[in-house]
This record gives structure tokens, sequence and C-alpha cells, in this order.
């Protein structure tokens, strides 16, 4: 028979060995639970890692769009599935053509079905010449939507609402910051378009010497740049919906202001030829009259003038703007880029710089009305590249 001491003992033994498993238990629960978090963490952070990464894949898809989609925006998507694959992307191409969601999604198959659009732009909910993405992102069983940017259309918007009314989960302002910059032209028209002054983002392009020189002074200069810049013109013109020059620069180069292929064959698509002339001096047998692409001769009698007679800037830019323009070039000459910066009509400067001097001959830009220091336009600049022998310079006024 066992003693109280040896039964002590044992009770003694048996309660530490219990507590010992309670303890082992309680970790081994702990272990558990802390290894399901962090799993659910790494899950989290790996879908959030897919979704950002999609949501770079769907600006460069929508970059695809450049210069054939105006009046509407650039736009990428891009479908992963549960897991965060990758099972459709799509981009719109043209007006009036498929979204890029209808195109991600019919990519996508019943892939869709529970899994997530990344897009650039938040989806459209009205029926125009196609049905509303919002509705084609429900039917398709998407159950969450990640968009770069708010649509600013007030006939579009509402696309976010819709969807969440739907029990879609949908977050915004995924690198708001890159779509914003694949997008800026049409945000911006639209933007201002809605808040009444609607009017085309404008690209002012000009090639100069490194001394600001837009030609030399016998006029032997119709080429500043390198045939590599030129070819890199052509890129810039076949992303844009109109190339605008002003009527000195028709009488002095004759120019045909089409866009053309590496090959010199013209585009398939040319952007309208906008030539400012207040009194419609534009010869009828100028180059630029042929049908190699739609031309307007704007003059002051169509647009409207101030009171120098000449045509209305800001009316020639509602004019393109109604008659789809949303991303336009201006080339020149020095004149004309004067007055549209003088009013504040210029969006993104480009400037193509030769390493030649000349130290005389017309600058590339003429009065802009600045006589002061602290009047200079002041720009940040966003890209610096070298084309061939030249520099391409890009920059964006400060402030706006
Ligand atoms: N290096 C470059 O990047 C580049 C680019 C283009 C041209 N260029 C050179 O520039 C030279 C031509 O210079 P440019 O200054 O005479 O050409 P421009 O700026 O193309 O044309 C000026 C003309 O535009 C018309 N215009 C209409 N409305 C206007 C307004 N509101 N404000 C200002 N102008 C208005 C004016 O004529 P009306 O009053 O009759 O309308 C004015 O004389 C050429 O030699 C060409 O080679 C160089």
């Amino acid at each position: 028979m066992a003693s109280p001491a040896d039964s002590a003992a044992s009770i003694a033994a048996r309660d530490s060995a219990a507590s010992i498993a309670a303890r082992d238990s309680a970790a081994s629960i702990a272990a558990r639970d802390s290894a399901a978090l962090i799993a659910a963490r790494d899950s989290a952070a790996l879908i959030a890692a897919r979704e950002d990464a999609a949501m770079l894949r769907a600006v460069a898809l929508a970059a695809r769009g450049l210069g054939t989609t105006s009046p509407n925006p650039v736009v990428g998507c891009v479908i992963l599935d549960e897991s965060g694959e990758i099972v459709g992307e799509g981009f719109h191409a043209y007006a009036g053509g498929p979204h890029a969601e209808v195109r991600a999604l019919a990519a996508a198959g019943d892939r869709a079905q529970g899994g997530t659009a990344v897009v650039t732009l938040e989806p459209c909910n009205h029926t125009g010449r196609t049905g509303p993405c919002s509705q084609a992102l429900i039917s398709a069983g998407v159950v969450r939507v990640v968009a770069g940017v708010a649509d600013p259309n007030p006939v579009a918007k509402g696309g976010a609402e819709a969807l969440r009314s739907a029990g879609v989960d949908v977050e915004m302002g995924v690198r708001a910051a890159e779509v914003h910059a694949g997008n800026i032209a049409w945000l911006t028209a639209t933007r201002r378009a809605a808040a009444g002054d609607p009017r085309p983002f404008v690209i002012w392009k000009f090639a100069s010497t490194m001394d600001g020189r837009s030609a030399a002074l016998d006029g032997t200069s119709q080429w500043i740049t390198s045939p590599d810049a030129r070819a890199d013109v052509q890129e810039l013109r076949s992303t844009v919906d109109a190339i605008i020059v002003g009527v000195g620069t028709v009488l002095a180069d004759d120019p045909h202001l089409t866009a053309r292929t590496g090959a010199g064959a013209l585009a398939n698509r040319q952007p309208i030829r906008v030539i400012v002339d207040s009194a419609g001096r534009t010869p009828d047998d100028a180059r630029v009259r042929d049908g190699a692409a739609r031309t307007w001769v704007a003059t002051a009698a169509e647009v409207g003038s101030g009171t120098d007679n000449r045509v209305d800037l800001r009316k020639l830019g509602a004019g393109m703007f109604e008659r789809g323009c949303r991303r336009v070039l201006l080339e020149g000459g020095p004149t004309l880029a004067g007055a549209f910066l003088r009013e504040g009509l210029v969006d993104e400067v480009v400037g193509y710089l030769a390493p030649k001097l000349l130290g005389a001959g017309p600058a590339a830009l003429a009065t802009a009305g600045i006589v002061t220091i602290a009047e200079a336009i002041d720009l940040e600049l966003i890209d610096v590249v070298r084309v061939g022998p030249d520099l391409r310079i890009t920059a964006l006024p400060k402030g706006r």
C-alpha cells in the first residue's frame, strides 16, 4: 500500500505532467495560430504584390492605345484569379471598340469568376457605344476591383459605387501616380472640360541648337536635329490627335505635317493638321492641303479673334476638343508657341537639342510676354533622353 507521501508525490507528478501537457498544448496552439497568421499575412502581402505588379502591367497595356482612343481615354486591365495569377489582359484600342475590361474578361473566360480586375481607370458606368464595364465585371463574377484613378468624366463616372452596391470589394488609388502620368492628357482635358474649359492637352515640341536657335540666319537649316531625333518626332506624332502650326511655318517651309512609319510610309492613322491662319493665307497648293490627312485651316473669321485680330487660341482649343482632340502637338513656330505660352495653354514641353551652336538666327521661342526673370515660366524636368547625337528633354510647367 502506498504511503501518503508516495501518493502526494504521484499526485504532484501527475499534476505537473498535466500542466506540462497543458502548457505544451497551449504553446502548440499558439505556434499553430502564429503560423496561420504568418501564412495569412504572407498571402495578403503576396496578393497585394501581385495586384501592384498587375497595375504596372495595366499601365503598359494602356499605353498601346495612345493616339487611337480619343476622345476616349487610354485604359489597361489585367484579370487575376483567386490565387493572384494573371488570367486575362486587355486595353482600349479605339473609340467605339471594346473597353479594356471587356477585352480582359473575354481573355479570362470562366477564370474571372471569384477573381480580381486590376484596371487603370475606374470602370465606366454608362452605356455609350458599348455597355457599362461595371456591369460586365459584376456579370463575370469578379469579387474585387483595383483601380488606379477615378473617372472624372461626368457621363461615365460612378462605376466604383455601382460595383460596391453589388457587393464587389473596390480599392481605388493603386499606383495612382504612374496611372495618372500614363493618361495625363485625357485626364487633364476631361477635368478641364468638366470645369467649363474644354481644350486638349497641348505638348509644345521644338528643335533647336544648344544656344536655342531654331534656324540659321540664311535659312539653310530646315533640319536642326539628327535623323534619329526626327524619327522620334514621327513616333510622337503618331500618339497625338492633331499637329498645330502657325501659317508662318506653312509659308516658310511648306511642311506636310503627317505621321510616318520607320520605313517612311504614311502611318495608318493620321493626326488632324491644324493651321492657325488668321486671314486665310495658306496657299491652295500647300502640302498640308493634300489628302494624306484631314486639315483644318483655322481662321479668325471661323474661330473668333482677340483684340489683335489673330485667332483666339482658347476658342481654337475648344474647337479642337469638339473635334475629338484630347492630346495635341504644337509644332511651332516661335511666334505661335510664344502666344500659346503667354496664354498659359501649354501643358508639356518637349525640346530636341542638337549639339550645335549658331550664335545667330531665329530663336526657338519668340516673345511670350515675359520681360523679367520673376515672370519666367518654371518647368519641372520629367525626362531627359539621348536620341542619337541629340538630347530630348521633357518638362511640365510647374504649379499646374
Ligand atoms: N525649330 C523648330 O522647332 C521650328 C518649328 C516650327 C517652325 N520653325 C520655323 O519657324 C519659322 C516660322 O516662324 P513663325 O513664327 O512665323 O511661324 P508660326 O509661329 O508657325 O506662325 C506664326 C503665325 O501664326 C499666325 N497666328 C494666328 N493666330 C495667332 C495668334 N493668336 N498668335 C500668334 N500667331 C498667330 C500669325 O499669322 P496671321 O496673323 O497671319 O494669322 C503668325 O504670323 C520657320 O522658319 C520655321 O522653319 C521652327
